[in-house]
């Protein structure tokens, strides 16, 4: 067989990471099925966020897919191996999460809780190391907490605790990083910061991110893939702008809504009708 002359645009390959996929995955609490039949591909290398209304199971995806809740049924799987196979210390230098309302241990300071980042990259015979070293203070300053290491983190205002939360995960270095509601508790300057932050983290390190975001204007300027879930199963994925419609939202959150462009992004801008304004969107 011949090659043709004039071959096709070559598609951007997808960057080489690690395979994190979710087969068939149900989950429960006690009887009380949340997720049913879930089948996700998390696009190695780029930033997916997850979207949906509140209480839909989104926490509690994220949740299985770091291995802290047991699937009822189906798998979650990392590089072709079911995550609960994988000993903790080595999926901890795989993936790490940072759950929707961490509580850190009274008094732990800022540089501590950063520090335990590190805990899965240290062996009996090589407790801390240059490198180790290197990561907290790059955490830190990342982050922008070098001024506050020594504070403790239960007296940092809710977004500066919110950082120290992500700085222990950035310490971990790990090639998957899955937050929940990174930017809950944050003024809009640093919510933009903390987005810039996981953009860096993708782009310079090639590490995937899965993040749960209430904003979908958010979602759709800082992720790649965007994953629309309802009543616990996934009703729409893909690009943003293939996502995030009028249609969509008005599915998924029961709210009407225009669907614009960012003007400085050029991705979906979503503008909520709201029942005040209903005349003058024109329905
Ligand atoms: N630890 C738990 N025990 C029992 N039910 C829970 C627990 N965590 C969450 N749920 C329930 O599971 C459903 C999905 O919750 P969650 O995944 O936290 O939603 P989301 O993150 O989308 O807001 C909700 O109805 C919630 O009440
Ligand atoms: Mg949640």
């Amino acid at each position: 067989m011949s090659i043709p002359a004039t071959s096709p645009a070559p598609v951007r390959p997808l960057p080489a990471g690690p395979d994190l996929r979710a087969e068939g995955l149900r989950l429960a609490y006690d009887d009380r099925v949340v997720v049913r039949d879930l089948d996700l591909l998390v696009p190695p290398g780029r930033v997916t966020a997850i979207v949906g209304a509140n209480a839909c199971g989104k926490s509690t995806l994220l949740r299985a897919l770091a291995r802290l809740l047991a699937p009822r049924a189906g798998a979650v799987r990392l590089d072709g191996r079911a995550v609960h196979r994988i000993p903790t210390r080595e999926l901890a230098r795989q993936l790490g999460i940072l759950p929707q309302a961490p509580v850190a241990p009274e008094g732990l300071t800022v540089v501590d809780l950063v520090t335990r980042g590190r805990s899965p990259h240290q062996t009996w015979w090589r407790q801390w190391s240059g490198a180790d070293e290197q990561a907290v203070r790059g955490a830190l300053a990342a982050t922008g907490l070098t001024e506050l290491a020594d504070r403790p983190v239960d007296e940092l205002s809710g977004g500066q605790r919110q950082r120290a939360w992500i700085a222990m995960a950035v310490a971990q270095e790990t090639p998957v990083l899955l937050l929940d509601e990174p930017t809950t508790y944050l003024d809009l300057a640093h919510q933009i910061d903390v987005l810039d932050l996981v953009t860096d983290l993708n782009r310079r390190e090639n590490r995937t991110v899965v993040m749960v975001l209430h904003d979908l204007n958010h979602a759709c300027r800082y992720a790649d893939h965007v994953i629309a879930m309802k009543d616990g199963s996934v009703v729409a994925e893909g690009p943003p702008a293939d996502v995030v419609t009028a249609g969509t939202v008005e599915h998924v959150f029961g709210l009407r809504c225009q669907v614009t462009t960012d003007p400085v992004s050029g991705t979906p801008l979503v503008i909520p009708v709201g029942r005040h304004h209903e005349a003058a969107a024109g329905r």
